[in-house]
């Protein structure tokens, strides 16, 4: 449902976001099966796995703030420090805000 949007706006997801192929690429265009590792405050390490439509989602609370957000696929990885929270595509989405390049890609 909805990839590439901002799903806290209407869900109460604790994390959701969707993947794609590069920082530009149509909403519909979600990758599946990748891998999303989310590092939380207190340095605890959950993975998430990309469905159909390239979205991850889980309404399983997380201790904020969020140390790290990586994905990772094919052993090649992509991350971040310190997103604010678990609304990821809050900031990637076209066009992206809180100076983000474009949308969650793998690299
Ligand atoms: C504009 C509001 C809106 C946005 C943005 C939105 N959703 Fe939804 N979502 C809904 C509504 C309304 C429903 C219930 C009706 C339906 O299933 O279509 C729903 C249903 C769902 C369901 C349940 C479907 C099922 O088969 O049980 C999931 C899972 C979901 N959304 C995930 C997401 C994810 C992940 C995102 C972000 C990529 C997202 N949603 C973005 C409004 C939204
Ligand atoms: C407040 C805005 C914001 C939020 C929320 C956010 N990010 Fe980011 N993210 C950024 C910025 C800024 C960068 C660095 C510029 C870029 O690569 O887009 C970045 C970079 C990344 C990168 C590295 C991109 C690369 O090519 O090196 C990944 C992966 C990533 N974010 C994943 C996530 C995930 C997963 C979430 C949700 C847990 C998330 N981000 C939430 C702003 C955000």
């Amino acid at each position: 449902m909805s990839p590439g949007q901002n799903c806290q706006a209407c869900h109460g997801f604790a994390l959701a976001g969707t993947v794609y192929a590069s920082a530009t690429a149509d909403s519909g265009a979600g990758l599946q099966g990748v891998t999303v590792e989310i590092t939380d405050a207190n340095q605890a390490v959950q993975t998430f796995t990309s469905n159909a439509a390239g979205n991850f989602f889980t309404r399983a609370a997380l201790a904020l703030p969020l140390q790290k957000a990586a994905v990772i696929r094919n052993g090649q990885r992509a991350e971040m420090s310190g997103p604010p929270a678990g609304d990821c595509n809050r900031c990637h989405t076209l066009p992206p805000t809180g100076a983000a390049v474009g949308r969650i890609h793998v690299p």
